[in-house]
């Protein structure tokens, strides 16, 4: 089974970005014990993040008739992005919505998403292991 997680804007600062929502460990670092952990169970994960809109629809678009699943941070675009919206819509690979934070107790503007609605499910505030939690639900 192949997982591709997409990171979006600012989440390549994960370890050193308000360090007090985030955590202080690098997204590198979570994700190269995450990838060995599920490597015995013949399940592929691979990784990539872009501060790129653009960029992160490519990669929807380039691996969203393929693989079996996505996980998908897409930061401060959750809250912004028709286009990522629309790109999520028009592939066939399931996509989950992880936040590491609770939006939902930070500031009104984090409270609507625009992609949640075409998202398999969403998984908010359970920090780096939100993206565990995704995995476990596609296996
Ligand atoms: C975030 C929440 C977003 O509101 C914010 O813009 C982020 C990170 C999270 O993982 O908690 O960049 O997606």
């Amino acid at each position: 089974m192949n997982i591709l997680i997409i990171n979006g804007p600012n989440l390549n600062l994960l370890g050193v970005r308000e360090k007090s929502i985030y955590g202080d460990q690098s997204f590198e670092t979570f994700f190269k014990s995450l990838k060995e952990k599920y490597a015995v169970s013949s399940i592929e994960l691979s990784y990539f993040q872009s501060n790129h809109e653009g960029a992160i629809i490519d990669k929807l678009h380039e691996v969203g008739f393929d693989i079996e699943g996505i996980i998908l941070n897409a930061g401060a675009y959750t809250h912004t992005s028709v286009a990522i919206r629309d790109a999520i819509a028009a592939i066939n690979t399931p996509v989950i919505e992880v936040h590491i934070s609770n939006v939902h107790q930070r500031e009104t503007f984090r409270h609507h998403s625009y992609i949640s609605s075409v998202c398999q499910g969403i998984i908010v505030g359970f920090g780096l292991k939100g993206y565990e939690l995704a995995i476990k639900s596609f296996v």
